[in-house]
Parts: structure tokens; C-alpha cells; sequence
């Protein structure tokens, strides 16, 4: 009989097949993958449903035309989409939304501003006052039968800012010559090109013509 035979065994090694006991390497790689499949099942599976929370609101006093208004406004209402979403003043209107064309021009305690850059939630005891505020019943505004007297629009869209922003612009005694109404009207833009015109029913109104 050989030594051969009889000698000492070797230890079973990885490849001696599925019974043989787990090394460091195999529970890792084993664990990787358990990992894995657990949590592309959890990707997979439907998540739960998030809790939405209702946006933050605030109630506001303010004066719109000469009427005390009590509204409760999501905190990022802009006066804009207060006054045609909520209060339901169309009358202003929505342009480029970014404080670019003056489309949206009011007056807030006299002074203009855009509308879409102006938050509600800032205006609590504002007195604010829009295209619609201007005439006295029905009688126009005097800059309002100036645009009508000077035919100083086309399509119309820019005109309730244009007459806002020119009550304002005669109010602050801006209008010392047509360059200078230009100048103090420059925030206010129209596509059809109307300025001279505008100009003309300013100058009329602050009762140069
Ligand atoms: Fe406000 Fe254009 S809509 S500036
Ligand atoms: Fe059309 Fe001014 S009249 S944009």
C-alpha cells in the first residue's frame, strides 16, 4: 500500500461544490445580492401615499376700488391673480407675468406698481386701485376719453396699464413734455406701437391740449 493513499486530506476548498461551508467572500456577495433584490422590490412596489399639505394662506384687508375687501390668499398670490382669480377685476391684465411690460400696472396708495411682482399677503391696509376704479360711474376718467379722443390703441391689451400708469405719471407731474412723459411711461410697452398717441392723450389729459 502506497503512502499515497494513507496520507493527510486535504481541506475541502470553494469549488468542492454547494455544500461546502460559506467563506467571507461568498456571505458578501450573497448579501450584495439579497440587498439588491429587496430594494428594487421596494422601488418597485407602489410608495405610500405622500401627505399634502395645503399651502400656507393668509387673510388680508385691503381696499380695492374704494370697497374694503377681506380675502384669504395663498402666501405666493401675486396682487395680479388676486385681483382677476380672485376678486374677478379682469380688467388688468397679465402680460409677461415677470415685471417686464406693465400690462398689469395699478395703483397701490397711490404709487404704480406691477401688479405681478407685488404680493397680497404685502398689502394689508393697501388701498389699491385698478382701471376699473377710475371712472366715476359713467363718467370716464379724463385720461380714459383721452385715449378714446387721441384713438391711442390698437388691440387694447396694453391699454388698462397705459392709463393706470399715465393717471400716475400726470399725478406725479411727470408729463412736462412729451420726452419726458416717454421717459416716465417708458415701463409700460405696446406691441402695436401707439406710443405717440398715448403720448398725445397724456399731454391732453394733464390738460396741455
Ligand atoms: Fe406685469 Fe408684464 S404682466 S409687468
Ligand atoms: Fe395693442 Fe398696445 S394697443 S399692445
Amino acid at each position: 500500500m502506497s503512502s499515497e493513499l494513507h496520507g493527510p486530506v486535504a481541506p475541502p476548498t470553494r469549488s468542492d461544490g454547494p455544500s461546502a461551508a460559506p467563506t467571507r467572500r461568498t456571505f458578501i456577495a450573497t448579501t450584495t445580492a439579497v440587498g439588491v433584490v429587496v430594494a428594487g422590490g421596494a422601488l418597485l412596489a407602489e410608495a405610500p401615499a405622500a401627505a399634502v399639505e395645503a399651502p400656507p394662506g393668509s387673510r388680508v384687508y385691503l381696499t380695492v376700488n374704494g370697497a374694503r375687501r377681506k380675502v384669504t390668499v395663498d402666501n405666493r398670490t401675486s396682487l395680479l391673480d388676486l385681483l382677476r382669480e380672485h376678486i374677478g377685476l379682469t380688467g388688468t391684465k397679465k402680460g409677461c407675468d415677470a415685471g417686464a411690460c406693465g400690462a398689469c400696472t395699478v395703483l397701490v396708495d397711490g404709487r404704480r406698481v406691477n401688479a405681478c411682482l407685488t404680493l397680497a399677503v404685502r398689502l394689508e391696509g393697501a388701498e389699491v386701485t385698478t382701471v376699473e376704479g377710475l371712472a366715476d360711474g359713467d363718467r370716464l376718467h379724463a385720461l380714459q376719453q383721452a385715449f378714446i379722443d387721441q384713438d391711442a390703441f390698437q388691440c387694447g391689451y396694453c391699454t388698462p396699464g397705459q392709463i393706470v400708469s399715465g393717471v400716475g405719471c400726470i399725478r406725479e407731474g411727470r408729463t412736462g413734455s412729451p420726452e419726458e412723459i416717454r421717459e416716465w411711461m417708458s415701463g409700460n410697452i405696446c406691441r402695436c406701437g401707439c406710443y405717440p398717441k398715448i403720448v398725445r392723450a397724456i399731454e391732453q389729459a394733464a390738460g396741455r391740449k
